[in-house]
């Protein structure tokens, strides 16, 4: 069998979308191990839920530095100690401009069905107050993998869920959140069988048979 994926998860906030990697992980339906958390902010309190899974977690502080280009150039050094496959943001709120080695390399999760509701400013539950307001009548979320744009690149998956006639940001978060935690481990497992092949905007899902031909 194949070596488990090893993955870097960056994030600023809670962390809840990490918990569900390690759940899946610790589960056994995600072939991948966490080498380490990199916050962007020293507070966020998925590096504690790192911590307590036995996980290295490092601070890149966003605040720490005056630019894009200064914050980026040590974040990529420091992803680069680390020999990780794929990197994995969740809930990481800052822009982040990486090094080419890491193009294609790199996945995303938002709250929403790219590309609506989505972009600077969309995060959490701003993004499910704005689908509300719209009055839009499904919404979802998107893996995708990441450039350098927020919520960009090419969409590996998408899965929808109803918007309901009494629904508030938090109950459409919630519905929202359920796929979430199906579609991340789902689109990280593909990656990590080698199915995933980019083709411009497109991502090719190869059958099982097919990876790495
Ligand atoms: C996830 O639900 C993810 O969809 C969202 O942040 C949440 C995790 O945050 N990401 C975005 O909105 C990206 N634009 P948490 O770590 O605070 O729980």
């Amino acid at each position: 069998m194949a070596e488990p994926v090893k993955l870097a998860v960056l994030l600023s906030g809670g962390g809840t979308t990490l918990e569900n990697i390690f759940s899946k992980i610790e589960e056994g339906s995600l072939d991948a191990n966490v080498t380490v958390v990199i916050g962007s902010r020293p507070d966020a309190y998925g590096l504690e839920r790192a911590r307590n899974h036995s996980v290295e977690a490092v601070v890149v502080e966003r605040k720490k530095f005056e630019s894009t280009e200064s914050f980026s150039a040590a974040l990529n050094t420091t992803l680069d100690e680390y020999d990780v496959d794929l990197v994995c943001l969740a809930g990481f709120m800052v822009m982040w401009d990486m090094s080419q080695k890491y193009l294609g390399r790199v996945m995303n999760i938002h709250p929403a069905l790219i590309p609506a509701f989505c972009g600077k400013g969309y995060y959490g539950h701003s993004v499910h107050r704005a689908v509300l307001q719209y009055g839009a009548r499904v919404s979802g979320c998107t893996v995708h993998f990441a450039d350098r744009a927020y919520d960009h690149g090419p969409v590996i998956i998408q899965k929808v869920v109803p918007v309901l006639d009494d629904d508030t940001p938090e109950t459409l978060a919630a519905r929202v959140f359920e796929k979430e935690c199906e579609a991340y481990p789902e689109a990280i497992q593909l990656f990590a069988e080698g199915r995933l092949k980019i083709e411009g905007r497109r991502v090719r899902i190869l059958p099982k048979n097919e990876a790495g031909a």
